[in-house]
């Protein structure tokens, strides 16, 4: 069928919505129509190269759609099922999967990086028959779409959340809840700072503040992002670019530092602040994802020393399978206030102004495409 999608040729140049045909699904994949999707920063990074990913392709990996037509062998979907997508989904074979790191699988790595679907090819091609990439097995920066069954997490009927709050349980709800959850396993009185007040970083602030942690230092370059960090459940704001957060951190924390700091920023800037906000025995998780070729001046003097880690996440340590629908049904009592995370709704072929406006850090909280 003929669909509408915005395709990435170059990096770096304005992505332009084409016309492309997607193929049927095949063997356990679900045919998609899509309802809405978030702009994460990863999309920009990939737009820019420094996320490399093979082109053309289509990116958007933050989406919620409905079902239009399964595939061979689906089961547990049927037409007008609405689904999450998952950017990384479990093959269940590779060493990852079998040793329950379904966030890192091989196969879907593989895939991820060519923008190919788990039987190693894509379902999209342009108008003169050349294969264009399915980013992230989901593709949300188009109309309609095929996704992995396995990959494509059912909303229940009684979930009445609207698609553009759902689709931030892709990926911004899923990351931020598994940084503090899953790799820092934050708890009541843990000191704990963010660095990134963006989609991600938000519900990392959020979660830190469900878990009861005390206190959680929100840190941003830009004020304007300063309310909905405090929103959020921030207990302290500091706005990078006029005050050093180091000695606010070791003021509120008797001298010490924190316990925990996570970086949601992709700047090395940013890693090396986190690195002296820690207290001795901290933990940095690492979030934010920088340019491929970029290097961090992290003094690992105090590593031993201080007994400090550094703990990278892909995807927070989720297992999309596993965690995506229980997570689904928290996000449901609105106690991780995605209506205040989802700040506006754009068209597809908006994509430009909203990476302009990421590259200026003017997008308060997330933006996300709302589908016709
Ligand atoms: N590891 C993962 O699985 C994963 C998943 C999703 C996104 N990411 C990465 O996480 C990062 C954040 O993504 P997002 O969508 O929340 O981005 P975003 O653009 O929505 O937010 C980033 C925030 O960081 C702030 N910022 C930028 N540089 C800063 C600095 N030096 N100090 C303090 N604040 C700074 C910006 O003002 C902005 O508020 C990106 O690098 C993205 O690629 C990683
Ligand atoms: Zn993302
Ligand atoms: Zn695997």
């Amino acid at each position: 069928m003929k669909i509408r999608a915005a395709v990435l040729r170059e990096y770096g140049i304005p992505m332009k919505i084409e016309e492309l045909e997607l193929a049927e699904p095949r063997e356990h994949e679900v045919q998609v129509k899509m309802l809405a999707c978030g702009f994460c920063h990863s999309d920009l990074s990939v737009w820019q190269g420094y996320i490399p990913q093979d082109i053309p392709m289509v990116p958007g990996h933050e989406a919620c759609a409905v079902v239009e037509k399964i595939g061979h062998g689906v089961t547990k979907l049927k037409p007008g099922d609405r689904v999450i997508g998952c950017w990384m989904v479990p093959c269940g074979h590779c060493f990852q999967c079998r040793r329950g790191r379904p966030n890192l699988c091989e196969t879907s790595m593989k895939f991820f990086q060519e923008g190919n679907l788990l039987d190693g090819t894509s379902r999209l091609t342009d108008k003169d028959g050349k294969r264009v990439g399915l980013g992230s097995f989901i593709a949300g920066f188009a109309t309609h779409s095929v996704m992995p069954d396995i990959g494509a997490i059912k909303v229940p009927e009684h979930i009445k959340l609207p698609p553009e709050q759902l689709c931030q349980l892709g990926c911004s709800v899923a990351t931020g809840w598994g940084s503090v959850v899953n790799v820092a396993k934050a708890r009541e009185g843990n000191s704990i700072g963010i660095w990134g007040c963006g989609g991600i970083g938000l519900n990392a602030i959020r979660f830190a503040a469900l878990r009861h942690c005390n206190p959680i230092v929100a840190v941003d370059l830009e004020k304007s992002k300063r309310d909905i960090a405090m929103e959020f459940g921030a207990t302290h704001f500091v706005e990078s670019s006029k005050d050093d957060p180091i000695p606010v951190i070791k003021g509120l924390t008797g001298g010490a530092g924190l316990e925990f700091a996570i970086e949601a920023t992709g700047d090395p800037g940013a890693q090396v602040q986190a690195w002296w906000a820690l207290r001795s025995g901290g933990t940095m998780v690492n979030i934010g994802i920088p340019p491929i070729d970029s290097v961090t001046s992290i003094p690992l003097f105090y590593a031993p020393l201080h007994a400090k880690s550094i703990i990278g996440t892909l995807y927070g340590e989720t297992h999309p399978t596993e965690d995506l629908p229980g997570l689904m049904e928290v996000m449901n009592t609105g106690i991780l206030k995605t209506d205040k995370l989802v700040t506006r709704t754009i068209k597809l072929e908006d994509l430009d102004m909203v990476m302009q406006a990421i590259l200026a850090r003017e997008v308060i909280g997330r933006w996300v495409i709302k589908y016709d």
